[in-house]
């Protein structure tokens, strides 16, 4: 049995990539014919969860932050994400790694080479095949939070500043890893994108 592959999406909080996640787990199902987990960070397990729970909710220190984001990512690694591409299944996780590096990383100010110790620790090589970053100014993500109501948890407050800084890591590591990282305009419309996502995944 081959083994699966790992797809990511990832963006600032407002860049649509939820929008865009049943479609690529159904256009998956259909082109490759083959099993797909659909899961997500932080969370993905239920000890990951509660720990969702208090990253979204609980205020902490920037460090504290990361290695919860790390302590979820080792379950959910573990428990999920591996025995689901040993037995062949796709995963598509709605965020993973790249979120600390723009998030902790460049948001928070911590310095990318302690992400990467952490990284190295709990993934060794493991990287996803393909991550889909849905790109857009943290204006427009701004406006699209406040068009759908649901502004309110820790990193969902935070200024247009804190996003810009966020965006501006993303964009970094798409630039590090061209082959993995596909830039999505995601301030084109909603079919625009939806062209975009297949096109990056058939290429797969
Ligand atoms: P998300 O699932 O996008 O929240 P929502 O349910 O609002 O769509 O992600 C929750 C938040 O977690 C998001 O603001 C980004 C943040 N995050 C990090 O800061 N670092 C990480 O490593 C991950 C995975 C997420």
């Amino acid at each position: 049995m081959a083994r699966g592959k790992l797809i990511t999406l990832d963006g600032i909080d407002g860049a649509g990539k939820s929008s865009h996640i049943a479609t690529t787990v159904e256009l998956i199902r259909r082109e490759k014919n083959v099993e797909v987990v659909s899961t997500r960070e932080p969370g993905g397990t239920p000890l990951g969860e509660k720990i969702r729970a208090l990253l979204l909710h609980e205020s902490m220190r920037a460090e504290t932050e990361l290695l919860l984001m790390f302590a979820a990512r080792c379950e959910h690694l573990r428990e999920v994400i591996e025995p689901a591409l040993q037995r062949g299944a796709w995963v598509v996780s709605d965020r993973f790694t790249d979120a600390s590096f723009a998030y902790q990383g460049g948001g928070r100010g911590i310095a990318p080479n302690r992400i990467e110790i952490l990284e190295r620790w709990v993934q060794g090589e493991l990287q996803p095949d393909l991550t889909l970053l849905f790109d857009i100014d943290a204006a427009g993500a701004r406006a699209r939070l406040a068009a759908s109501g649901t502004a309110t948890d820790r990193f969902e407050v935070e200024q247009a500043a804190f996003f810009e800084r966020v965006r501006a890591a993303y964009l970094a590591r798409a630039h590090a890893f061209p082959e993995r990282i596909r830039v999505i305009d995601s301030s084109a419309t909603l079919h625009r994108v939806s062209e975009q996502v297949t096109h990056a995944l058939l290429s797969l």
